[in-house]
Formats: C-alpha cells, sequence, structure tokens
C-alpha cells in the first residue's frame, strides 16, 4: 500500500470488476487513452485483464488501484508497465475513472506517490509515458509532478476525423530529487 497526501495506491481486487468495466467503456474516460480502448470491452475481457493484473504486482507490469483517502473510494488505477531491469526506467499510465474527481488533485497526488516509490523504493531512474497532445488537463498534470516534453509523434492518432500528435514525457530520478 502506498500512501499519498489525498490517495492511496493499493492492489488490484476482483471487485474492481464493476468500476473498471463502467470506466473503460465511458467514451469520455478512453477519448484519450486510445489504442484497444477505441473498441468496447465485455465483461469478460476486463475480467482477464484484472485477474492479470490481481495476480502480479510486481515487475514487468505493476498496476494498482487508486482509492481517496478520505473515505476509501475507488477512483481509477494507475501502473508502472514494461519496468526495465537493465535500464532502470518504466513507462507510467494512469486512468482517473470517476469523472466527477477530476482537477482535483487526485492524479498529481498519485503519480507522485508512484514516482516515489519508483525512484526511492525500487530504484528506476527514468519514468517515460505518452500523451495525446489535445489532452490539456492530462499535460498539465504531468507538468506539475516534474514531467518535461521529450518529443512529438506526429500524426501518431486518428480520431473524429483527423490525425493528432502524440507527446513523449519523461522525469529522471535526479530531476524528481531536485529541490
Ligand atoms: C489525466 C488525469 C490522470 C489527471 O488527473 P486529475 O486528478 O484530473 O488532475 P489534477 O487535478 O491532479 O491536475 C490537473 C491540472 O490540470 C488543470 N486542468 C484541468 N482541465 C484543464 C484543461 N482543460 N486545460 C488545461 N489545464 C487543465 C487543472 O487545473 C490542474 O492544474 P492545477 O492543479 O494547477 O489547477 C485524469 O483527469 C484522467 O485520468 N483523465 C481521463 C483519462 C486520461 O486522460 N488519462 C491520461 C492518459 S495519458
Amino acid at each position: 500500500m502506498l500512501t499519498g497526501k489525498l490517495v492511496r495506491l493499493r492492489a488490484r481486487a476482483m471487485t474492481d470488476l464493476d468500476n473498471s468495466l463502467r470506466w473503460i467503456n465511458d467514451p469520455e474516460v478512453t477519448r484519450f487513452l486510445g489504442g484497444q480502448t477505441r473498441y468496447p470491452f465485455s465483461r469478460e475481457q476486463e475480467e482477464a485483464w484484472l485477474t492479470a493484473a490481481v495476480l502480479r504486482t510486481h515487475p514487468p507490469e505493476i498496476s494498482l488501484s487508486i482509492d481517496t483517502l478520505a473515505g476509501s473510494r475507488h477512483i481509477g488505477g494507475i501502473g508502472l508497465h514494461k519496468v526495465s531491469p537493465e535500464d532502470r526506467k518504466a513507462e507510467l499510465g494512469i486512468m482517473i475513472g470517476e469523472q466527477d474527481c477530476w482537477g482535483l488533485g487526485y492524479g498529481t497526488d498519485a503519480i507522485r506517490t508512484l514516482l516515489r516509490f519508483a525512484f526511492d523504493e525500487i530504484n528506476l531512474n527514468r519514468i517515460e509515458l505518452q500523451v495525446h497532445d489535445d489532452n490539456a488537463r492530462a499535460i498539465a498534470c504531468y507538468l506539475k509532478c516534474g514531467f518535461v516534453e521529450e518529443g512529438r509523434l506526429r500524426q501518431d492518432r486518428y480520431k473524429d476525423g483527423a490525425y493528432y500528435d502524440t507527446l513523449v514525457m519523461g522525469i529522471l530520478a535526479s530531476e524528481f530529487r531536485a529541490p
């Protein structure tokens, strides 16, 4: 269990299934996720994904649920993916599924809490992520956490009849620790 100022990051549980299935089928949530989330998810698919996450909480895939500290409400998930023991790096992914919880600081706190774990507990050196360039809320959140823009994948995604760029962002352990 990783405890921040606003949220707690805990192992995923099968009791998360109803919320996870609702969020992964909510177009407002998934419009910035892309990939497979373009398609409707069946309960069986989501259950298979969740089962794998429940059974494996260690590298190379660390996938955790986000609960609010106040009220212990399950509001989303966060993870470190493709953790590399050689390069000491991983990819960060996050989804706050409850729309009424957007913009309240939960995402920032969840990311800071996971970065502290990544750099200070499991000795990673670099965390990277990709974000749609029209996802202003996510970009603002990542900048607040200390990520910097490292590159732009041009016309990387197609949605709503147009191509969009994807930003590559990253943060190093030395930057996270800098005063
Ligand atoms: C992206 C996400 C993780 C951010 O978490 P959050 O809890 O909503 O974000 P926070 O409240 O911590 O920070 C968001 C910041 O963006 C700002 N913001 C909100 N909407 C914005 C907008 N439309 N344009 C610019 N900034 C915006 C907020 O004001 C806040 O900054 P502030 O604290 O300085 O005021 C969450 O909204 C989410 O999961 N969204 C749906 C899925 C998604 O986009 N996942 C990320 C895929 S890369």
